[in-house]
């Protein structure tokens, strides 16, 4: 059967040259990085030396930047590290449309005395600014602001966003999973005090992220041990993982922009026909989006079902974030831009990466139509609509 990954904001397989730099250090360079035996010394170069490449990507020093297992840890060390370190304000804004991993670790500071103040957007998903100042003029000690939605794509204006946080005193954090190596960043020329990034949505390997912290921040550890990561992330550094993260990045700076101008073209392509679709309409913003991620929803389908199907006929999309994907609640992404529950649930994100052509969206074309006209003859909601 023929397979079409249109997942990549979930996932993204790892660019073989990123196989090929990372092999030599299962088997051959395999010293501990705090050993100082010539082993261990090999792999400290190799570990600065990928720092300082992950580092010149968001234009930051190599001591500002540490590496972490995962986006989610880096964003879970960016707020809690920061409310343990902090002596300002209890009181937190992050927006309604964050990822599960920094909406929770607000959530479990609220239960240990922090205010949470959740920040609207707007039906493109933007921040709304105006309720930003509000929030800035109370009295907050940190902002945090997903850069790039993982849902919708939706990209925000950071450095507009960290302007106000610093006109008011306060340390702004973004979660850059889903932009980083796709959009441009630069953490100084966009106010950021905290950046958060991954390597797995760039074609790296899982289980290994960044955590970007200012010089003049003061942030506690969440993992105590030795003293690895400038102090704080104690564990031996995961080396294989560390140089095939810089080694994406290297490639996503040489290969980014032009990778970029073609999926727009694709996701161009893939939006005008989606939307030739009765009742189809896309979710997010028109313009304002990362190149890759398209969210569309289907008036009366429900969007688990049209996953399920179109998975039969090997296509593989999803209804939002992978990680709540498990759960049968309507995204609160979704739901944040005003939608309706039943709008949310007949909602469909396709999300494009490198490898994907245009017979990709041909072939979606040939199997999404029928299957969205199917899904409506059974459904009670399109039969209520034509009954009343
Ligand atoms: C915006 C965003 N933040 C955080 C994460 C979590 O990344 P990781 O899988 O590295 O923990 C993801 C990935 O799903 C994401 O899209």
């Amino acid at each position: 059967m023929k397979r079409v990954y249109f997942d990549y904001a979930a996932t993204t397989p790892v660019d073989p040259r990123v196989l090929t730099a990372m092999t030599p250090y299962f088997t051959r360079v395999y010293g501990n990085a705090s050993s100082i035996n010539v082993f261990g010394q090999e792999a400290k170069t190799s570990l600065e030396d990928s720092r300082k490449t992950v580092a010149g990507m968001m234009n930051c020093e190599p001591e500002e930047l540490i590496f972490t297992g995962s986006a989610t840890e880096a964003n879970n060390l960016a707020l809690k590290g920061f409310a343990f370190g902090s002596r300002k304000e209890k009181h937190i804004a992050v927006s309604t449309i964050e990822h599960d991993c920094v909406l929770n670790s607000a959530k479990w500071l609220e239960k240990q005395g922090w205010r949470i103040t959740f920040l609207p957007v707007d039906k493109h998903g933007l921040l709304d600014l105006g309720e930003l100042e509000n929030t800035l003029r109370k009295g907050v000690a940190l902002v945090s602001v997903i850069h790039a939605n993982n849902e919708i794509g939706t990209v925000q204006p950071v450095k507009k966003i960290g302007e106000l946080s610093h006109e008011y005193g306060v340390v702004f954090h973004t979660d850059a999973a889903q932009s980083f190596g796709k959009i441009p960043i630069d953490v100084k020329d966009m106010n950021i005090d905290l950046l958060t990034a991954n390597a797995h949505k760039i074609y790296g390997p899982k289980g290994v992220g960044a955590l970007f912290i200012t010089k003049h921040l003061k942030i506690e550890p969440l993992l105590h041990g030795g003293g690895h990561e400038f102090g704080l992330r104690a564990s031996t550094e995961n080396i294989p993982s560390i140089v095939g993260f810089a080694k994406a990045v290297e490639l996503r700076r040489e290969e980014m922009v032009i990778e970029a101008k073609k999926i727009d073209q694709l996701s161009k392509h893939l939006v005008e026909e989606v939307l030739t679709i009765e009742k189809s309409h896309l979710n997010g913003h028109p313009t304002q989006r990362l190149p890759n991620i398209n969210n569309f929803r289907f008036a009366y389908i429900e969007g688990e079902a049209l996953l399920l199907l179109l998975n039969e006929e090997g296509i593989a999309a999803s209804t939002g974030s992978a990680c709540s994907s498990k759960s049968l609640e309507p995204s609160h992404v979704l739901l944040a831009l005003g939608l309706t529950p039943e709008e949310v649930h007949g909602s469909l994100r396709v999300s494009l990466g490198k490898y994907n052509t245009k017979d990709d969206i041909t072939y979606l074309m040939e199997v999404l139509p029928k299957t969205v006209e199917k899904l409506r003859k059974i459904s009670p909601l399109s039969n209520r609509k034509k009954g009343e």
